[in-house]
């Protein structure tokens, strides 16, 4: 088992990576406990739960609404949870996201486990205290930045996982690669083409996105970087809800080091390595969308500066740097990775 300490304005959040899930429910209190799964994870997994109470989401982003987060408050006010309990997640991004909102607001905050069973939301979304529900059409709109008490990874959780999701947890773990670490893409590199586990990787993404969010627990700053590939993902997801996070992610990744080389960061080989790696992996990099439909669409987005969008490039291999890029040129370029031009 490796320890991760993330420290914050409030305390230390220890990261428990590679602690079997078993071990966690030996150190708590088994009368003043909650969990929170969805439908698979409780479906794979009840019969781990050691007979602790169970509340069960459904499944997908359409569920991760304030009605869900209610139907929690529902559970919490019927089971009598008060600021002695703890609430443990365990599930992927959404479960995770929903029940440390809701252990966040419900009496001014409860202490939150969160045990991510998705690659994504191991190396991801558990790590970085940020939470929340979309509201209306927006992605993430209410919520808090609020640590939680613990994060225990378990991979013995992946084994059941289906391979488009380890593909997206995958798409997560090259981005830490491509903005902060080239040793650490080299190595992730290898293991995908050898088809070696990914289990011990994991511990140096956490690492990476915990030094890039204790630089930045307000995410005024550095912590933007981890947005590289996502404004472009973000757009490709609106305009395509059959695709998954992290494909979306790796077509946007694909964008950002393409706009990289043109604007004289990184060469046109790098650029190139970028794209290999992530189709090879099996992540798509290129989009049936035209480029001036999600221009269009970018220029709605939250981030935009009048006729610019704050853009995440690569200024080397495992550096990343914000730049302003103009719609105008990104829209050049992201016909490049548009087959219908
Ligand atoms: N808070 C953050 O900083 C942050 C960062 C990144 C992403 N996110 C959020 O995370 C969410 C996406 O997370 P996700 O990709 O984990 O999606 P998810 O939670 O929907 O999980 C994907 C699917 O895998 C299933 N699943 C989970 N664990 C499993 C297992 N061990 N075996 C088999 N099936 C399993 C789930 O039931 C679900 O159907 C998005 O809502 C995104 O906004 C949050
Ligand atoms: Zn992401």
């Amino acid at each position: 088992m490796k320890k991760i300490a993330l420290s914050h304005r409030d305390g230390v959040c220890d990261i428990r990576c590679g602690e079997p899930f078993a071990a966690l429910l030996s150190r708590i209190d088994p009368r003043r406990t909650l969990i929170v799964t969805d439908t698979s994870v409780q479906q794979l997994y009840a019969s781990h739960f050691g007979g602790l109470p169970v509340v069960t989401v459904g499944q997908g982003e359409a569920i991760k609404t304030l009605e869900t987060v209610e139907i929690l408050y529902r559970a919490f006010l019927d089971r009598g949870v008060d600021r002695s309990w703890r609430v443990i997640a365990v599930g992927g991004g959404i479960v995770c996201d929903i029940a440390a909102y809701a252990a966040a607001s419900w009496m001014r905050g409860v202490r939150c486990i969160l045990v991510p069973t998705t690659l994504l939301a191991m190396v991801d979304a558990a790590i970085g205290g940020k939470n929340g529900v979309n509201y209306h059409r927006f992605k993430n709109l209410v919520g808090t930045i609020r640590q939680p008490e613990e994060v225990l990874i378990d991979p013995a959780f992946l084994k059941t996982l289906p391979r488009r999701e380890v593909l997206c947890g995958l798409a997560e773990m090259f981005k830490h690669g491509f903005i902060a670490d080239a040793g650490y893409l080299k190595e992730l590199e290898q293991a995908v083409a050898t088809g070696a586990s990914l289990d011990m990787f994991i511990a140096r993404s956490v690492e990476i996105k915990v030094s890039v969010v204790t630089q930045d627990e307000t995410e005024t700053g550095i912590r933007r970087i981890l947005n590289f590939g996502h404004t472009v993902g973000h757009a490709l997801e609106r305009l395509d809800p059959s695709l998954a996070h992290g494909e979306a992610v790796a077509v946007g990744m694909t964008v950002a080091a393409e706009l990289s080389h043109k604007r004289g960061l990184i060469t046109k080989a790098d650029a190139d390595r970028v794209r290999a790696i992530l189709s090879t992996a099996g992540l798509p990099v290129s989009t049936d969308h035209r480029a001036g439909d999600i221009a269009a669409l970018l220029r709605a987005d939250k981030k935009k500066r009048g006729d610019s969008v704050a853009f995440v490039l690569l200024k080397k291999i495992g550096e990343a740097v914000v730049v302003d890029i103009p719609f105008t040129e990104l829209e050049v370029t992201l016909a490049t990775v548009c087959q219908h031009r």
